[in-house]
This record gives structure tokens, C-alpha cells and sequence, in this order.
């Protein structure tokens, strides 16, 4: 196939052609393409319009893209792909990017963070009690810095979501600093007063000052922690809860709970109950489901709010309810593990990321870890059941119905009251590394913030799935996938 890309039809081409990437498959002047890669790639053919292509249903759910000629749009070589050549890595990049999109905007001490989110479908009823509640959550736990007692955060939305439903085109929300007012003068978007500018003397180590001052050529990192610090991840969460609340519909819930905080580790695996009761408590201390563990917890951080030292911890996302059939094995980044593993690691200061028991089971024997086949179960998707799951709810990058378990492995926070060594950004001498005001704990609210990627993944694996511009759409897609599961 042949796309020239300065003619008039270039939009009917490239429509063409993103059908062509997205799998379908090629004859002549003509080319099948399933239905659902088209609803996914969210490509509409429009034929009165464009006079040059026909669709003709081949079958329930496969269109035949027959081309008309002449053709003036596909004469040139601009772009030439034939049709024998493997297509799976741009077909990939095309349909992934016209799924759940999602980006965010804002400094951590500018006017606000700014958030975006593409591709969720019309007719989701959006609850904002539940969005600041959210948000509120990731503000919580012991040992957080006196940043959280300034800010009251709230998701405002500014488009997308009309009478308190979404409409399907992209949804903004925007989430106010209050701490601001304290920063207009040395954070200005204008020029201002250089006088005024709060420098980042002496990078800290385990932050991104040194990295990112010597990539954007910064002399000294105020630039630099002001977009990595992890004021960002309210965003995210932001999002994370209209995903959640997208899930809900199809009956999945996704929540965290904390597993270690410093020499503190909970030895078994918390049940999906006790989880749900923590999250329904209006106080969160080390959002721990073992009471008893959770005081030697505090015991840990306190022990280093004396000393002028940080911690970090382990988190652990659970997802319930979620269908067998999310992800795949057929592409490498197509893999549920792969997307989750990804998606939690990109939140600031997670260092690994384990699905299931995915760590001892390297130091142990298969019949001691592979979760057991039997087919029992009285509720679920299926009957069929497993005596334990050390998988995590995954099998092949694909969701094997079992509740998704991810954990998340945190370092110490980097900013000590009792600074590390460093190098003075100007004179290079040996100095301390800077200090501002500073979290030393943050275990239960980057698990927060890791339920709202989890959710934004599964969300998008779901509408990968289901597809569907309305609720109804969606919803339909699901229940008869759930009634093909049942007569399986
Ligand atoms: C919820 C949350 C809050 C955080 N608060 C702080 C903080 O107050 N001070 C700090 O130095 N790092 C904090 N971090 C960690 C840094 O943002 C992170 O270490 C830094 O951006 C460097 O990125 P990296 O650790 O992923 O390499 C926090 C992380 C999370 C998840």
C-alpha cells in the first residue's frame, strides 16, 4: 500500500492506512479488517464522503475495505508498505495510542497541576465526592512533610464531563496549589525578580537534581524537583479515580494496603476484606490491615523523624473482580505484567515492582509456587478455581481471573534532615545536600497513587477489550464476553 502524504485526501489516507497497521488484512485493492479494530482504533470511515473506499460487512463482525479506484491519495510513494512486510510494532504504536490517553501538566509549587485524559467513553456517571476523597487518601499516613497540612487538594474538572457524566471527549481537571501564594515571587511565569528565585544549591542524592540539571542544563535544580517531585502523582490519582469509577461499572475495585514500612513486614498475604475495611477507616495512620504491626510501624518512623533520616516500604495493590482476559501474550508490550510493572514504576521513588509472590518464587520450587487448577467455584467468572495465587492474577501477561496483586518496592525518601554529601552547584566544593521541608514516609500514599496507575492500565486494557464510546456500548461488549466465559 502506498500513501502520499501531501494530497488533498491525505485524512481518507491516513484513515486507510491506520486501518491497514491496526491488522487488517491485505488483498489487492482490498483489505478485511475486523470490526473491533476498527471501534478500537477508533477510525470511522466515512464513504459518502470521501467517494474513494467502500465498506462492505463481510460477516458479523469483518469489514471489507474495498479501495475505488482511482486512487490519486495512494499513487506516490511517500509511504510504502508491503503488504507481506510484519506490521504488528506500528500497528501497536497506532491502536495503543487511540486508547486511554492520559498526561498531566504543573509544577509542584506552580498556580496547579493540570491533567488529561482521552478515550473514556460517553455516559460515565462522574461522582466528585469520591474524586477529592481520592485525593484525599493520597495525602494521608504517618510521616508526610508539612506540605500536606497546607494543601486541601480537589479535582476540578474543566471539561469532558458534562451533568455530571462524561461525553467522550477529553477530560480535564485541574488541581489547585494553595501553596502558591507562598511561591508567586520566586516561581513566576514571567520574568519577575531574579533576586527572588529560591535556588537548589547542592543537589541531593537519590532526588533528580544532579540528573536533571545536567539534562536541561540547569544551573542548579529548582526546575528539575519542581516537575519530579511527586506532588505530580495527585494528578495521576486524579485520573486514577475516574478510571476506578469506570471500572466499577464493570464491577472491579482496586485498593492498596502496606506491607512493610522500614524492618517492619507483614508475613502473609491480607485478604481482599480486610483491605476494603482499612479503606473505609476515616483515619489513616500506615494504612497497615494488621493493627498491632502498624504500631511498630510508627515506632519506625518515628525513630527516624528523631534522627533526621527517611524510610521507604513495600505497597501492595490489590485489584478484585477482575475478568479473565485482560492483556496478552501475543505482544511483548502487550502484556498485562509488562503494562503493570511499567505503570507502577513510574511513580517517584519505586524502585521494583513484583506481581504475586513473583520474588520468593525465584528462590522456590514450581510445585511449591504454581497456583493449582480445579474447577469448583461457586462465584466468579468461571468455575474454574486455584487452591492459592501466587501468580497474582496473571498467567502469560494475560488476567487469569484471580485477584490482581502488585506490589510496589519504595526507597527512602531522599531528602534528609540530616543531609548526605554533595558538591555546591556554583563552586563545586564539598558541601551538604540541600534540605526543604520533607516527607520521611510516604509508603501509604504512593500506594494510593500506584491504585490510581493500576486502574488507569486495567481501564485501558478493559476498553482495549471491550471498546465502546458509551457506557452502554461498553457495557454490552462486557456482559457478553461474561456469557461466553459462563458457557465456556
Ligand atoms: C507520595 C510521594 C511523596 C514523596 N515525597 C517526597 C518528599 O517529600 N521529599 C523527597 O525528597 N522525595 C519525595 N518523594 C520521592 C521523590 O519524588 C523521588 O525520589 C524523586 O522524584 C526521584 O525519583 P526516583 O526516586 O524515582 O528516582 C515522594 C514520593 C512519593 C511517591
Amino acid at each position: 500500500m502506498v500513501v502520499h502524504q501531501k494530497t488533498t485526501n491525505f485524512l481518507i489516507a491516513k484513515k486507510i492506512f491506520a486501518l491497514y497497521l491496526c491488522g487488517g488484512t491485505h488483498r489487492g485493492n482490498s483489505f478485511f479488517v475486523a470490526r473491533e479494530i476498527c471501534d478500537a482504533a477508533r477510525v470511522r470511515f466515512e464513504p459518502r464522503r470521501s467517494g474513494r473506499c467502500l465498506i462492505v460487512p463481510s460477516g458479523p463482525s469483518i469489514f471489507l475495505v474495498k479501495i475505488v479506484p482511482p486512487l490519486p491519495f495512494l499513487q506516490d510513494t511517500s509511504v510504502l508498505i508491503p503488504s507481506s512486510e510484519p506490521r504488528s510494532a506500528l500497528a501497536i504504536r497506532y491502536n495503543r495510542a487511540f486508547m486511554l490517553r492520559y498526561f498531566t501538566a504543573g509544577e509542584s509549587h506552580g498556580e496547579a497541576l493540570v491533567a488529561f485524559l482521552s478515550g473514556m467513553p460517553a455516559g460515565l456517571k462522574i461522582d466528585q465526592i469520591f474524586l477529592d476523597r481520592e485525593l484525599w487518601r493520597r495525602q494521608q499516613g504517618y510521616g508526610r512533610g508539612g506540605r500536606m497540612k497546607i494543601e486541601r487538594d480537589t479535582a476540578h474538572i474543566l471539561s469532558g464531563v458534562r451533568q455530571g457524566m462524561t461525553i467522550g471527549s477529553p477530560i480535564s481537571v485541574q488541581l489547585e496549589n494553595r501553596d502558591w501564594k507562598n511561591w508567586q515571587e520566586s516561581l513566576p511565569v514571567g520574568e519577575g525578580d531574579p533576586s527572588k528565585h529560591k535556588r537548589v544549591a547542592s543537589p541531593r542524592p537519590g532526588h533528580a537534581d544532579l540528573a536533571g540539571a545536567l539534562k536541561y542544563n540547569f544551573p542548579e535544580a529548582r526546575y528539575v524537583l519542581e516537575r519530579a517531585s511527586a506532588r505530580e502523582s495527585a494528578a495521576r490519582v486524579a485520573l486514577g479515580a475516574i478510571a476506578k469509577l469506570f471500572l466499577r461499572e464493570l464491577g472491579i475495585e482496586v485498593l492498596s494496603h502496606v506491607v512493610t514500612t522500614g524492618a517492619v513486614t507483614l508475613p502473609d498475604q491480607v485478604p481482599w476484606e480486610k483491605i476494603r475495611a482499612l479503606h473505609a477507616r476515616e483515619e489513616v495512620l500506615l494504612n497497615c490491615a494488621d493493627p498491632e504491626a502498624e504500631q511498630r510501624m510508627k515506632e519506625e518512623v518515628d525513630k527516624v523523624l528523631k534522627t533526621g533520616d527517611s524510610l521507604g516500604g513495600v505497597f501492595e495493590v490489590v485489584a478484585h473482580q477482575v475478568p479473565p482476559g485482560l492483556g496478552t501474550y501475543v505482544q511483548w508490550d502487550e502484556r498485562l505484567d509488562a503494562l503493570l510493572a511499567a505503570a507502577v514504576m513510574s511513580l517517584q521513588a519505586v524502585k521494583a515492582v513484583e506481581i504475586g509472590a513473583g520474588v520468593t518464587a525465584a528462590f522456590a520450587p514450581g510445585s511449591a509456587v504454581h497456583d493449582e487448577i480445579g474447577y469448583t467455584a461457586s462465584s466468579g467468572y468461571t468455575a474454574f478455581s486455584r487452591t492459592r495465587n501466587n501468580a497474582g492474577g496473571i498467567e502469560g501477561g494475560v488476567s487469569n481471573g484471580q485477584e490482581l496483586r502488585v506490589r510496589g518496592y519504595l526507597k527512602p525518601i531522599s531528602t534528609l534532615r540530616r543531609p548526605l554529601q554533595s558538591v555546591d552547584f556554583s563552586t563545586r566544593e564539598p558541601v551538604k545536600a540541600a534540605y526543604e521541608r520533607s516527607d520521611v514516609c510516604v509508603v501509604p500514599a504512593a500506594g494510593v497513587a500506584a491504585e490510581a496507575m493500576v486502574a488507569l492500565t486495567l481501564a485501558r486494557c478493559a476498553l482495549e477489550k471491550f471498546g465502546g464510546d458509551s457506557m452502554i456500548e461498553t457495557l454490552r461488549n462486557f456482559q457478553g464476553y461474561c456469557e461466553q466465559l459462563k458457557n465456556y
